[in-house]
């Protein structure tokens, strides 16, 4: 077994014969690797070889300067997990306990009064004295085990902010970082607004891992795509024998979560019954598991995330008043990426970049018409189709691109995106490629030409396409239909 290794900052020669043959008792595990009589060498000595000494036992005061509560507090500086074990005169006049108490408070792991001078053999209560060393090296190597456990967590997590950064330098995401930044750490329900494809997701990522809660687990739960008769289930869990076929527990999403994060994307769709369990688990932090009487506590943080506007929702009462105030202490709003344009080029450069990295594939480079073919576009996916929009682009067989292709592949990006009506196929024709706006009028006018032959008058039409009658003559108007 190697022996604990003591570093032992004494100035009078008599106590550090003292403390030599106390120590000595047990020479086959303990040893002093080194003595120094001022705190200067000592903090010298840890700083060449901080993994040198397992146990400082110093004497509270020393000449030199540097001594007592400040050297302590500095060693503990140089080296985090060292154990000091501090031997005082006897004739020191202090308050025992409270000074006791300081010197635990700065760091210090034990103290001793020194025994009386004339007791030559020891420093102190042999037993008591070696005891305390070996508990000094156990704790030195828990806090050493948790400070590397620590350290590998946190560059765990730098890898993973580093894949969730937020690209964009324009005001708008200058404000959203700053935002992050004010509310990560402070523990708060936080609600992101933003249409599909903004970063709601990534902006909860950023949250989470930039506060206290980032070792613990961030859980994703999507209310709009788990069956509305599993989600309680899926939330709260269940206990073996609850229901039949429940054959086990099972933990819900909010136990996983505990002393961690909970992001509730579309939290509009969440039924209205499991809304009010919702804002239980809000009001008291506690959840209750289907097929069992007591409620469990939780710890969570909730983000949660919408592309509906909420007030709305409460207004049409498929929300619940009373939640939407408690997940709306913080509103984060995203802007839509037509609305910072300035983020555009900066994005596709990054998704450019990145992809063609990681496929190994050229860097192809745009022309001019093709840059503000890019900015004049809508985005109406935003930063996921501008990144759908990158990845495609780098298979083109090309290496410049032009203002054509960026049209083509914008067509047919949204073609994929959304699933068009039969009845407009005929203008997904690659020979014959029109502007968006064109696209538009022309898509709209040949539906509401199609609604209005399938109906028995305009009020009709306009009922099934949902508008006002004047709006929809108008919209005839506009459209050269009547
Ligand atoms: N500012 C940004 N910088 C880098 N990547 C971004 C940015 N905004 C969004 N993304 C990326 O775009 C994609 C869509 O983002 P995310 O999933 O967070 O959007 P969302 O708002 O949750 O969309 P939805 O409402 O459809 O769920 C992700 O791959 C995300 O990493
Ligand atoms: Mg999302």
């Amino acid at each position: 077994m190697e022996k604990i290794k003591i570093l032992l900052i004494e100035d009078e020669e008599f106590d550090v014969q003292r403390v030599l043959k106390t120590v000595n008792l047990q020479s086959e595990q303990l040893e002093i690797a080194e003595i120094v009589s001022d705190g200067k060498s000592a903090l010298e000595l840890i700083e060449a070889e901080p993994n040198r000494f397992d146990v400082v036992i110093m004497d509270f005061q020393i000449a030199g300067g540097l001594m007592g509560e400040e050297l302590i507090s500095e060693i503990k500086k140089i080296s985090p997990c060292m154990q000091i074990i501090v031997i005082t005169k006897l004739t020191l006049n202090d308050n025992r306990f409270e000074f006791a108490n300081r010197l635990l408070k700065i760091g210090a792991f034990w103290y001793c009064t020194k025994y009386p001078t004339h007791i030559m053999e020891y420093i102190y209560q042999p037993t008591d004295f070696l005891i305390s060393i070996h508990n000094a090296y156990q704790k030195k190597m828990l806090e050493l085990g948790k400070f590397e456990y620590d350290k590998k967590m946190s560059s765990n997590i730098g890898i993973i902010m580093e894949s969730k950064k937020i690209i964009g330098s324009s005001e708008q995401i200058k404000l959203l970082n700053s935002m992050i930044m004010k509310y990560a750490s402070r523990d708060v329900n936080v609600l992101i607004y933003g249409e599909s494809g903004t970063g709601k997701e990534l902006v909860a990522y950023n949250l989470h891992y930039n506060s206290p809660r980032k070792f613990e687990n961030f859980v994703r739960i999507n209310c709009g795509s788990i069956p509305h008769d599993l989600i309680e289930s899926e939330l709260f869990g269940y206990e073996k024998f609850a229901f039949t076929g429940a054959n086990k527990d099972k933990k819900g999403l909010f136990e996983i979560a505990d002393n961690g994060t909970v992001f509730l994307d579309e939290i509009a769709d969440l039924p209205l019954n499991t809304q009010s369990k919702l804002l239980r688990v809000l009001q008291d932090g506690e959840i209750e598991k289907i097929g069992r009487s007591e409620t469990i506590k939780v710890n969570v943080r909730v983000i949660a995330a919408s592309n509906k506007n909420l007030e709305d929702e409460v207004r049409a009462k498929r929300f619940r008043e009373d939640l939407y105030y408690r997940l709306n202490i913080i509103p984060i709003i995203i802007p839509p990426l037509r609305e910072r344009k300035d983020d555009i080029k900066e994005l596709l450069n990054f998704f450019i970049l990145k992809y063609s990295d990681s496929l190994r594939l050229d860097k192809p480079i745009f022309s001019d018409e093709a840059v503000e073919e890019i900015m004049n576009y809508g985005w109406p996916g935003n930063v996921r189709e501008l990144k759908s929009f990158a990845q495609r682009i780098l298979f083109i067989d090309s290496n410049t691109i032009g203002a054509d292709v960026v049209r083509i592949s914008l067509n047919n990006l949204h073609l994929s995106h959304k699933n068009e009506d039969a009845i407009l196929d005929h203008l997904f024709d690659v020979e014959k490629i029109l502007y968006l706006r064109e696209f538009e009028k022309t898509a709209r006018s040949k539906y509401i030409q199609f609604v209005r032959e399938n109906s028995s008058s305009d009020k009709q039409a306009a009922e099934k396409l949902g508008i006002a009658q004047p709006n929809f003559s108008r919209l005839c108007k506009e459209l050269n239909l009547k």
